[in-house]
């Protein structure tokens, strides 16, 4: 192989390495403005009509009597060793090797009939300042820290190969509000042994996903979007809660001291998209919609997520 042979061989294999250890990372992409302009240039995906975040109203979310969220292995602590890891855009701890045991499935609510999905990571967006940070806003509200639980659809084998299909993915939406409590104790407390680029460590205290919920799942909005990192990929169920988890200013504080290697990272938030003809719907105990409804024949293959 000649010197350009190397060169190019090299680049390969680093986009190999890039492509099956962070597959929610697709190259380099920057959230200043002008950064997040070029998205589009490099992943056409970025373009579509179906994009996420954006801002959510409940004015003008539809409310239905839709079923609970079922949340299975929520409250189980997880068996095997939890990575957290700096990936130069935010911090991810992966849950998709639950050795010998079934991992944590959520199913019901606004998902349709029968399909479940299988958690496979989760990671955090947040801001420099506490008066912003969240991806989605809600009610006119951007909260400091917003958190995403991404799910696999079980009957894909991966979530690379869930990344194709429109009912790929379900990410639950977690706004944090600051307050003095200490639910992510267990991960923040490991923030500074993962401060550069790379950098990944295990957590040595077991947590159960369900601390990090917020206390009440009950009410929660849900609406058809995409992944808010490159490429984004319209194959997103969302499900945001209304309600947000307490997190101490000291422990924002802790994310803030994270760095991709050239800069802090912070204000990891992807900028509002268009919510064009979508409908967003909101999960609400209301008796009177109950009996509007007819509970027994509620059927939400019937919604009209205006989806392609
Ligand atoms: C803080 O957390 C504790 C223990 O998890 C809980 O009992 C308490 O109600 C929480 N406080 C607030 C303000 O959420
Ligand atoms: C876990 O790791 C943290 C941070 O490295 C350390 O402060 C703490 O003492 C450790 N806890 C245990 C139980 O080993
Ligand atoms: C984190 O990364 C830095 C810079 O690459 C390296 O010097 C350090 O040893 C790493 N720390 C851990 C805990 O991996
Ligand atoms: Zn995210």
């Amino acid at each position: 192989m000649n010197q350009y042979q190397v060169t190019n061989m090299i680049y390969i294999v680093k986009c190999v390495i890039l492509a099956t250890t962070v597959p929610l990372v697709a190259g380099h992409f920057g959230y200043r403005k002008r950064d997040q302009h070029t998205w589009v240039q490099n992943f056409k995906l970025c373009d579509g009509k179906l994009q996420s975040p954006i801002s959510i109203s409940s004015f003008k979310s539809i409310t239905l009597p839709l079923p609970a969220l079922e949340i299975i292995g929520y409250h189980d602590f997880l068996s095997s060793p939890l990575y957290l890891k700096n990936n130069g855009h935010s911090v991810v701890v992966n849950v998709n090797n639950h050795l010998g045991k079934r991992l944590p499935y959520i199913f019901g609510g606004s998902l349709d009939i029968n399909q479940e999905y299988e958690v496979d990571h989760l990671h955090f967006h947040w801001g420099a300042k506490n008066n912003r940070g969240s991806e989605h806003m809600l009610n006119g509200i951007r909260y400091p820290m917003e958190m995403h639980i991404v799910h696999r659809n079980r009957i894909y084998s991966s979530l690379s190969n869930a990344l194709n299909y429109k009912n790929g993915l379900v990410v639950l939406g977690i706004f944090f509000q600051e307050e003095d409590n200490k639910s992510l104790y267990s991960i923040v407390n490991h923030l500074t042994s993962v401060r550069w680029i790379n950098n990944e460590t295990k957590l040595n205290t077991s947590i159960t996903l369900g601390s990090l919920l917020p206390k009440n799942t009950d009410v929660f909005y849900s609406y058809k979007g995409s992944l808010t990192t490159p490429p984004c990929n319209e194959v997103v169920t969302w499900i945001i809660f209304s309600m947000p988890v307490p997190i101490s200013f000291s422990q924002l504080n802790k994310f803030r001291l994270l760095s991709n290697g050239n800069n802090l990272i912070a204000d990891n938030y992807r900028k509002l998209q268009n919510i064009g003809l979508r409908k967003v719907y909101i999960r609400k105990l209301n008796p009177h919609l109950f009996v509007k409804y007819n509970e027994m024949t509620f059927n939400v293959a019937d919604l009209d997520w205006f989806w392609h």
